[in-house]
């Protein structure tokens, strides 16, 4: 503080002496001794210490997005975790804040506007910004999805909508947001509706259901998998599982996959088996299975023949 006051004094000029009174007042009123007048006593009460600070001296800077973080750490977090591409300074968007007064009604005001800095992007059609992009914090990431947003989904996603409605199933009837509910981008898993039911339990994960069904036309069923294994289709076809696994005949080796590699496609036996006998033969009986009689399960004569 002496340094200070001397370094004031050796300067002069005007800045120094204003200065001087503010610092030096407790340290003249101690040195002084007491004169009689209408302050008989210290101004302060006993044990009252000044806290001093060179705040006044200092130049204010403009708040920071970290200093807006100390009070709005909700609305940081989310512009850091969710913001994307609008993680900005805060100010750059709230060239206004603090004034809103409930009593002028002027919080639309202040706050800032999409199209102050966005053209329409995606047209007049959607002008109304915040009907999709509810949260201006997250403006990708949270999108909730309101029922009238529902009804957009195919303005921008003609094949999925077109898929649903070429292959009509019970997912065209229960429409896009039943799947993909609370925010835009939203990924159902196939377990959060079908549960405990049958053929699915052979399946291991959800991304298993999606080889042989696209969510937007689950039943036009693409051709299986290659190694899909028979117990995928023992829920459905009993039957036939049971003929396979316990035939005596070679038929036991060839996957129901080998056979019907589309679902509902019927083999014919020389795909596998072009020459098996005489053109005489076959031409008088047309069908092998007038003699061979069940595809699942030949009868063939006792293994080891
Ligand atoms: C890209 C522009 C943009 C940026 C960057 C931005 N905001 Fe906002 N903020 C908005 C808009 C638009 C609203 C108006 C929401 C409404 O209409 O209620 C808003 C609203 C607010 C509100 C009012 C309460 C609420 O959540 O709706 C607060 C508080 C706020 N912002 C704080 C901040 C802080 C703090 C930062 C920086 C960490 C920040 N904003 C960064 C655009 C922005
Ligand atoms: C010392 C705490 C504090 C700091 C720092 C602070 N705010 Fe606020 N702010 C508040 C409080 C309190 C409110 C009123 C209650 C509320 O909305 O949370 C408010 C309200 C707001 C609002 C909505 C109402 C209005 O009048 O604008 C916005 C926008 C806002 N602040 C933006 C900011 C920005 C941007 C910064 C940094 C440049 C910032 N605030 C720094 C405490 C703070
Ligand atoms: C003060 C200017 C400003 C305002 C106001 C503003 N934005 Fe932005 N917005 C930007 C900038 C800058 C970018 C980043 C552009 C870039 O990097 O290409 C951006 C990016 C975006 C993105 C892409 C984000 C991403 O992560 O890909 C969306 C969506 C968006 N803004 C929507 C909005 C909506 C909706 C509003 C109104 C609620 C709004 N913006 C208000 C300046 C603004
Ligand atoms: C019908 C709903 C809807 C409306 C209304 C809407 N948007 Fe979007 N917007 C979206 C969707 C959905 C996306 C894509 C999100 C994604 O990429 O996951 C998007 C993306 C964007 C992007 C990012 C584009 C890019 O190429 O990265 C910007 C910027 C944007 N919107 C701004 C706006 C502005 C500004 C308005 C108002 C003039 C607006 N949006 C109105 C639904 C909407
Ligand atoms: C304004 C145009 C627009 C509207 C309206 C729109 N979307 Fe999107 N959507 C997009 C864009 C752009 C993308 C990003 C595409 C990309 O990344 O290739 C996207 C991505 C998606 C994704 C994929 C997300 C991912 O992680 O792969 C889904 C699912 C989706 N939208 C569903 C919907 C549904 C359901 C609706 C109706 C509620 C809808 N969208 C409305 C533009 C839109
Ligand atoms: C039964 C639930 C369900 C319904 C109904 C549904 N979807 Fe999807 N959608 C999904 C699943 C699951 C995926 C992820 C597919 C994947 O990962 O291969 C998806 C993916 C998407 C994608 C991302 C691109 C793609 O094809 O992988 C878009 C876009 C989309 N859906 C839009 C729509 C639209 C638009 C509708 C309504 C016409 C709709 N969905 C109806 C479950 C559904
Ligand atoms: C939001 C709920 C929901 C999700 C998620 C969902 N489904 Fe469905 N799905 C249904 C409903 C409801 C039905 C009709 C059920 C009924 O009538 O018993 C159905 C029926 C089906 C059908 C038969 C279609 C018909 O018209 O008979 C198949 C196949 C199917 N779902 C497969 C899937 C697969 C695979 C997934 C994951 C990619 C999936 N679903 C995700 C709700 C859903
Ligand atoms: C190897 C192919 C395959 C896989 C993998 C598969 N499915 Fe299927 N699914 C089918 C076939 C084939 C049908 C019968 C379609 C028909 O009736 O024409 C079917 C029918 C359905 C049905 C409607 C009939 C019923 O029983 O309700 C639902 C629902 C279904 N599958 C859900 C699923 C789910 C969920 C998964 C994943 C856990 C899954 N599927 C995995 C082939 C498969
Ligand atoms: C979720 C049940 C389900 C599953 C799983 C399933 N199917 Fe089917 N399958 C059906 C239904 C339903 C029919 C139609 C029955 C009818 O028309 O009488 C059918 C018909 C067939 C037909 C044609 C029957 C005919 O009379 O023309 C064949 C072949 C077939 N399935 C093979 C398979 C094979 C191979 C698998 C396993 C890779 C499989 N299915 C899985 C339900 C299923
Ligand atoms: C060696 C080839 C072959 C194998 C392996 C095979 N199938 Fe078949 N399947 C056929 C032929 C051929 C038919 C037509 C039979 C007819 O016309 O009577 C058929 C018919 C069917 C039918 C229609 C109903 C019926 O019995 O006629 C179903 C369902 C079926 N198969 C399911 C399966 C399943 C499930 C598997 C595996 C467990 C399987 N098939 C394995 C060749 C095969
Ligand atoms: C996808 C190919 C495929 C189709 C389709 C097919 N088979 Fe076969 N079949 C085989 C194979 C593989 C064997 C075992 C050959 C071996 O090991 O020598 C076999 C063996 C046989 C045998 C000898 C059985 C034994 O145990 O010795 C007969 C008989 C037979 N098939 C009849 C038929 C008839 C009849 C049809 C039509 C209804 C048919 N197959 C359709 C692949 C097929
Ligand atoms: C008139 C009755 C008859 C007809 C029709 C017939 N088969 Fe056969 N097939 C037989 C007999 C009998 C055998 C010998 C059985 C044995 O060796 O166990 C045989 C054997 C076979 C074998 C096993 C050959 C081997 O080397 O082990 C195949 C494969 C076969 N037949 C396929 C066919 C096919 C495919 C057709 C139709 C295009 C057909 N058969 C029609 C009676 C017939």
């Amino acid at each position: 503080m002496k340094d200070l006051i001397k370094k004031a004094f050796a300067l002069g000029g005007l800045i120094g002496l204003l200065s001087l009174p503010v610092g030096t007042a407790g340290i003249a009123s101690a040195k002084t001794p007491k004169k009689p007048g209408i302050f008989t006593n210290s101004i302060l009460k006993p044990g009252i210490v000044p806290q001093k600070t060179n705040a006044y001296n200092e130049k204010i800077k403009p708040l920071t997005t970290a200093d807006c973080a100390r009070c709005h750490k909700y609305e940081f977090n989310t512009l850091k975790e969710h913001g994307g591409k609008h993680r900005l300074k805060c100010t750059f968007c709230h060239t206004k804040f603090h004034v809103y007064n409930p009593t002028k009604h002027n919080w639309a005001e202040i706050m800032p506007k999409c199209t102050q800095c966005h053209p329409l992007v995606h047209g007049k059609q959607f002008a109304d910004c915040e009907k999709c992009h509810t949260n201006p914090h997250a403006p990708i990431a949270e999108m909730k999805v309101s029922p009238w947003f529902a009804k957009q989904c195919a303005k921008c996603h003609p094949t999925e909508y077109e898929e649903t409605i070429k292959y009509p199933s019970k997912h065209t009837k229960i429409g896009c947001t039943a799947c993909h509910h609370t925010v835009h981008g939203y990924i159902p898993k196939c377990a959060e509706c079908h549960k405990g039911k049958p053929h699915y339990s052979c399946v291991p994960t959800d991304k298993g259901c999606e080889r042989c069904h696209n969510p937007h036309e689950p039943l036009n069923i693409p051709p299986f998998p290659k190694n899909t294994p028979n117990k995928v289709c023992a829920a459905c076809h009993p039957v036939e599982y049971k003929k396979i696994e316990t035939t005596k005949s070679k038929h036991h080796l060839v996957a129901c996959v080998q056979c019907h590699p589309r679902h509902k496609y019927i083999p014919k036996c020389t795909e596998c088996h072009p020459h098996p006998h005489s053109e005489a033969l076959l031409k008088k009986y047309p069908n092998c299975l007038q003699c061979h009689i069940d595809v699942h399960n030949l009868p063939v004569a006792a293994p080891g023949k």
